[in-house]
């Protein structure tokens, strides 16, 4: 069975089952201070099992994309080395928000391994959760009976907390587990040693491939569990481990999942796979990183130099490096490898289709400006070993310097100084490098405080779009312990605080109760609560706050949001379709907007679409907001929907005449474009490869804008003495002295050509060579050195030593005829050097002529005095 049938068996089961089948969260993760990437399918369903939300429907399933490099589920060291973890891989999963149970979960999960997927009955353990005296939580003996009726006893194991109980993270929903395991080992190996004793202990091919989670709790910060109002199923099964099973291969890198990517690597590196242990991790690595890093660009993750755009940017970077080490890739080759992806996943993420361009053209960036570090390490640690001829060992300090600045990992710098005949000092490395753990946690918030519970409820209901002021009572507050100082955060029961996301920054303002008024100084989002930002706890959080927005900043960042809109309309026609938005800034002064298109855009194309921009704002088109469109319905009105970005069943849409610009969007406009203004791009540049940024001001901000250049004009008009045309008085201007400049070099010419004579006159004949050595005062180095030259082609055997007064300054210049440099056995630059000294300076050249600056000008007489020396 291929693996594109192994999904979509999977999907119909649980769809002829009435799951309702819905798409993948998007690999990154925003709004979630705890969580950067997906790290597993019920992360997008979190809000359903803590009953902050309801579904419309009881149950779901899908296959959603993973990623396990950070925080509480971190595989990453492993991939690779192992055959069977991933950095990105696909989860299998059904769900059942407060509808089916323990009964449903595992009847189905047993049919669709046995009866659809045939997968052999004999192979298969089940694990079950044994309790845990801390949580007070009794052994799962409920599931442990509904396994007996599908599998025999003897199979079936009890299992730990660490094992058997799922945790999406430190808080959170979570609940005991019952795990499916399969042993894939030869019927010798089988024979030698039963399986039942090999799950959970890491072997290869006794592996977990299906963890049925009971949700049942929520895991306070305090670390207590608290239990949820409904009890839920969550059920993961990895794709990729699933398919080495159906397939009846050893490791997941041996299924069609991974075989085209691995014969690709290897065909281009020149190596068979399995032939070669080194070889063979080096081309797992690789095929497995590049679809965590296509996957990540895909839903908007550029590799960066901090947060997930670092993770992003150091997993490509191990793969790079494990190819340039183990395979010999000295160019870029991963972007070639995106091509394979977009065969592979056309049919379920058509995401990296429809981008494939872009995403390999990122990686051939990033791939490139990677390997020239990676060189410039290279010749560092070879001068390192070159340089020392004692103990042969690299220090600590260059070791972490190799790793912190040219991503060189320790085990790189090990195996190229041991090629040498070198050792490194690790201990000294793992100093550095402790030093550098400190210096950033220093660096980091320091505490955050558990929740304090005001008002029951998590429901927050924005009302935001209609009203600048409400009422509105405190839900919960905490205490953050930041650098800086302390900050609290608030959340309400309602609030007019627009949260920053979708580019827009959050709200400003004040809560007021009983003549005290608080200032919110910022609004964001956690997940789906709005939280407000203040330096000082309201003296009675329990009263009723009067909540005032600032509206003069709401409506200048209403403005610059609207227009962003109607900037992305512009762009797209005039560049074409291919235009993404790939990222946006909106405040009270600027909008920032991030882009694909692949070359710098011409001063026509922004003169364009700033014209057509402007044209849409006098047209005064009325917003037209939808609330609560269906998705698809919104999508088949044409609206743009953002890749990597989540949007719920319903969705929010915002028209500006429904034949320009219709988007998807929670943030918050202008009633009618004319608003706005009028629009002017300030600036037009490249962020990434492939991403184009204009930056662009509104109404006030445009205005200031236009009359800051217009005083400019005047200011010039006035210097000018109000010229009748400016552009000719300045073209004018310059032609006079272009032509002034060029009278000025024919008299410098005719003064050096009389110098020349004068020096050439004064020259002294010792022993057939002309000497000419002289302090002169000259206008520029470039005359300086004209002069030298003239001499060279005057006089036949030359010996000149020019001392020069430029501009205040002393110069030096040394000239040599080749007859003088065999003859004598001279050399310009070795004089060069020791007459600098006299003008406390420094300087070089060629044999035959050499130049020095220098500070001192009255050494210029010493030069002099010395020169006749070397001849003699
Ligand atoms: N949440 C569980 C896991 O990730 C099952 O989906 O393993």
């Amino acid at each position: 069975m291929q693996a594109q049938e192994i999904r979509r068996k999977f999907l119909e089961f649980f769809k002829e089952k009435q799951h309702e089948i819905v798409p993948s969260a998007p690999l990154v993760v925003k709004n979630d201070p705890t969580l950067m990437f997906t790290n597993a399918g019920m992360n997008q369903f979190k809000d359903f099992f803590l009953g902050t939300k309801t579904p419309i429907y009881r149950r779901a399933a899908d296959t959603q994309k993973c990623l396990r490099v950070s925080g509480k589920h971190n595989d990453l060291e492993e991939v690779g080395i192992d055959t069977y973890h991933h950095t990105m891989f696909e989860m299998l999963g059904n769900w059942s928000f407060g509808d089916y149970f323990k009964e449903e979960a595992i009847k189905w999960a047993w049919e669709l391994l046995t009866e659809v997927y045939h997968l052999p009955k004999d192979r298969l353990y089940v694990t079950v959760f044994e309790g845990d005296d801390n949580d007070g939580l009794a052994a799962d003996s409920e599931a442990a009976n509904i396994w007996k009726k599908y599998i025999e006893e003897d199979r079936i194991i009890l299992a730990s907390k660490k094992d058997n109980f799922w945790e999406m993270g430190e808080t959170g929903p979570c609940g005991p587990c019952s795990e499916i395991h399969i042993d894939l080992r030869s019927e010798e190996d089988l024979a030698k040693k039963g399986g039942k004793d090999l799950v959970n202990q890491d072997d290869p091919l006794v592996v977990e491939i299906w963890n049925l989670v009971f949700i049942q709790f929520n895991r306070m910060a305090s670390g207590k569990l608290e239990k949820l109002p409904a009890a839920h199923i969550d059920t993961g099964m990895g794709f990729e481990r699933l398919a080495m099973a159906i397939q009846k291969k050893k490791s997941n890198y041996d299924t069609d999942v991974f075989q085209p990517l691995i014969q690709f690597i290897a065909g281009k590196a020149g190596v068979t796979y399995g032939n070669d242990q080194k070889t063979d991790i080096a081309i797992r690595v690789i095929s497995d990183h590049v679809r965590a890093v296509s996957f990540a660009i895909a839903d908007g993750q550029l590799p960066s130099n901090n947060k997930a755009g670092y993770v992003i940017r150091r997993i490509l970077r191990r793969a790079v490096r494990y190819g340039y080490t183990f395979l010999g890739f000295k160019a870029p080759f991963i972007n070639e490898m995106v091509a394979v992806l977009t065969e592979q996943f056309a049919d379920v993420f058509p995401e990296i289709k429809e981008q494939e361009e872009f995403i390999s053209n990122v990686i051939l960036n990033e791939e490139a400006t990677f390997l020239k570090t990676l060189e410039n390490g290279l010749s560092i640690l070879n001068d390192l070993i070159q340089k020392n001829t004692g103990d042969k060992v690299i220090k600590g300090e260059n070791a972490f310097e190799l790793y912190d600045t040219f991503g060189f990992p320790y085990d790189l710098t090990a195996l190229i100084a041991r090629e040498n005949g070198f050792d490194v000092d690790e201990a000294g490395f793992k100093v550095e490098l402790e030093k550098q753990k400190t210096r950033s946690r220093n660096a980091q918030v320091s505490e955050k405080g558990d929740w304090i519970i005001v008002n029951d409820g998590d429901s927050v209901e924005f009302v935001g779009y209609e009203f600048l002021a409400s009422e509105a009572k405190i839900l919960r507050y905490r205490e953050l312990k930041e650098k800086k100082g302390t900050v609290y955060q608030l959340v309400l029961d309602n609030t007019p605080f627009y949260a920053e996301s979708g580019g827009q920054v959050g709200d400003i303002g004040y809560i007021e109760s009983d003549g005290e008024k608080v200032s919110i100084i910022d609004t964001k989002k956690e997940n789906d609560l709005i939280v407000h930002f203040t330096k000082k706890l309201p003296s009675n959080p329990e009263a009723t706050f009067k909540c005032v927005v600032n509206v003069n900043k709401r409506k200048l960042t209403e403005n610059n949001h609207s227009a962003t809109h109607l900037l992305h309309a512009a762009l797209k026609r005039v560049l074409g379709e291919h235009v993404q938005q790939k990222g946006s800034l909106v405040n009270e002064k600027v909008l920032r907007f991030d882009f694909s298109h692949y070359a710098k855009m011409t001063d026509e194309e922004i003169a364009e679409v700033e014209k057509i921009v402007n044209q849409k704002i006098r047209e005064n088109i009325s917003l037209d907001e939808k609330r609560n469109v269906p998705i698809e319905a919104a999508k088949g009105m044409g609206a743009t929907a953002l890749f990597g970005e989540k949007y719920g069943d319903f969705v929010r849409v915002i028209t500006f005449d429904k034949e320009y610009s219709i988007e998807l969007c929670g943030g918050t406009h202008v009633p009618a474009t004319g608003k706005i203004g009028f629009l002017k791009i300030v600036s037009e540049s490249s962020v990434a490869a492939g991403v184009r940024r204009i930056e662009a001001v509104t109404a006030d901000e445009a205005e200031a804008l236009v009359n800051a250049n217009e005083q400019v004009l005047k200011q010039l008009d006035e210097i000018l003495k109000n010229p009748k045309d400016l552009n000719k008085a300045v073209s004018s201007l310059l032609d006079e002295r272009n032509q002034m400049q060029k009278e000025l070099e024919k008299f410098r010419q005719k003064e050096i050509n009389q110098l020349k004579d004068t020096l050439v006159q004064k020259g002294e004949d010792i022993s057939g060579i002309t000497a000419i050595i002289s302090k002169v005062s000259l206008p520029n180095a470039d005359a300086l050195r004209k002069l030298s030259f003239d001499l060279k082609n005057k006089v036949n055997s030359l010996f000149m030593v020019i001392a020069a007064e430029i501009e205040g300054k002393p110069q030096i210049a040394v000239m040599l005829s080749e007859d003088v440099i065999e003859n004598k056995g001279l050399d310009a630059v070795k004089i060069i050097r020791e007459l600098a000294r006299e003008i406390k300076g420094g300087g070089g050249g060629q044999p035959f002529y050499a130049t020095a600056g220098g500070k001192d000008v009255s050494g210029l007489d010493n030069v002099v005095a010395k020169a006749k020396d070397f001849l003699n």
